[in-house]
């Protein structure tokens, strides 16, 4: 089977570098071009990305010496995966649907646009019928699809199994890697002993798209999920991987063992084999102490949400912790994962 060629946009970023890594070896999909701004444009990547490379290995080889090109169409390749500071990505994402490429995006600019999928393969495959209504309504010849943000996206794999015993009500409060605010990101004397209980934007985004992931597909668009989301959210110095604590509100009454079933039992991917899914997209650690970012962030490769800590709450019903990686499940991973979805589906077919 020939590779399907995948190129990114913001390729120099946090982000961007976790596609570089996680594309190198990738089964489908071949790396053909990495795309910045001007400021890196016309560069070999092993030159831009001196002293910005942050993932403790070298640059892998097959991406050092490629040339880094302006984000504009005219790149060789069918997807464009996108890790694009939200300043710019709206109109260059767009541009590229245009020009039928298909745009698979981390950032936050088209994910709440009611023709477009935001996307967890787990929670709302069923969102990618969404695809023909956003290409028939803005007459693209390609399309965007989104992946959430890197918060909400862990919170919202831990839910879904909870969907069926009725949700209704969620508060969660957050304690964000910093890799999360890009590089050079908070500086360092602002967050060295210190937490900051404030991130632009973010408590928004998880409130809002929380009801559109977990709401439900009719033919024409998506109607959110009815349910109250309240979220606070925190800068802590942690390099990698978000934790957040989460109680919940449920219809139905159920014991500590069965809620912990619904994480263990939640495979709604088991079969498609996928490249990057996560064999447990839920991992449960029954340690009173767990789960914690640095031990826990690269379960499953990164891909998976790891849930502990499940216990009743004396305010809503019951309450755990999800901690998962922040740049791989919460960001490049997911977008990848997408892509390889929208592949099985058919959506890549020319
Ligand atoms: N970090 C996370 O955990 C995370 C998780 C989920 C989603 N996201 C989202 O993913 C996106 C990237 O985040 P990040 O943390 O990787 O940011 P970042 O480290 O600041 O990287 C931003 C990228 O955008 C490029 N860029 C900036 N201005 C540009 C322009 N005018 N034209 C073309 N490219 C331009 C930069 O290229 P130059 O190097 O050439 O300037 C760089 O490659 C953001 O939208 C963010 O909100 C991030």
């Amino acid at each position: 089977m020939a590779k399907i060629k995948v190129g990114i946009l913001g390729a120099t970023g946090m982000v961007g570098q976790r596609f570089v890594q996680l594309l190198n070896g990738h089964p489908w999909f071949q790396l053909t071009e990495l795309a910045a701004s001007e400021r890196s444009a016309k560069r070999a990547y092993r030159e831009v990305m001196e002293g910005r490379w942050k993932l403790g290995h070298d640059i892998p080889e097959y991406a050092r010496d490629m040339v880094i090109k302006e984000c504009a169409p005219g790149l060789d390749c069918r997807i464009v995966f996108s890790a694009l500071d939200a300043d710019v990505a709206g109109p260059i994402e767009q541009a590229f649907a245009k020009a039928g490429y298909v745009v698979s995006s981390n950032s936050k600019n088209h994910r709440m646009e009611a023709d477009v999928p935001l996307l967890i393969p787990e929670v709302n495959a069923e969102h990618l019928r969404l695809i023909p209504v956003q290409k028939a309504n803005r007459k693209w010849k390609g399309f965007i699809v989104t992946n959430p943000n890197c918060t909400t996206i862990h919170m919202v794999i831990a839910l879904k199994p909870l969907m069926q015993l009725g949700l209704s009500k969620v508060m969660v409060t957050s304690m964000q890697a910093l890799s999360g605010a890009g590089y050079p990101g908070v500086p360092s004397l602002d967050i060295l002993d210190n937490v900051i209980p404030y991130i632009g934007g973010e408590e928004e985004k998880v409130e809002v798209e929380t009801l559109k992931l977990l709401g439900a597909f009719n033919e024409k668009g998506v109607i959110n999920a009815a349910m109250a989301v309240s979220a606070s959210c925190n800068r802590v110095q942690v390099s990698d991987g978000h934790t957040e604590c989460v109680s919940v509100k449920l219809d139905k009454k159920v014991k500590i063992d069965e809620l912990t079933a619904a994480f263990e039992d939640f495979q709604p991917l088991k079969g498609m084999e996928l490249p990057s899914a996560p064999l447990h997209p839920i991992v449960v650690k029954m340690e009173p102490n767990r789960p914690q970012p640095k031990m826990d962030r690269d379960t499953e490769k990164g891909m998976a949400s790891v849930v502990g800590r499940i216990r009743e709450c004396r305010v809503l019903d019951y309450k755990f912790v999800v901690t998962g990686h922040n740049t791989i499940r919460g960001a490049a991973g997911a977008a990848i994962l997408n892509a390889e979805l929208m592949k099985v589906q058919g959506y890549l077919n020319p």
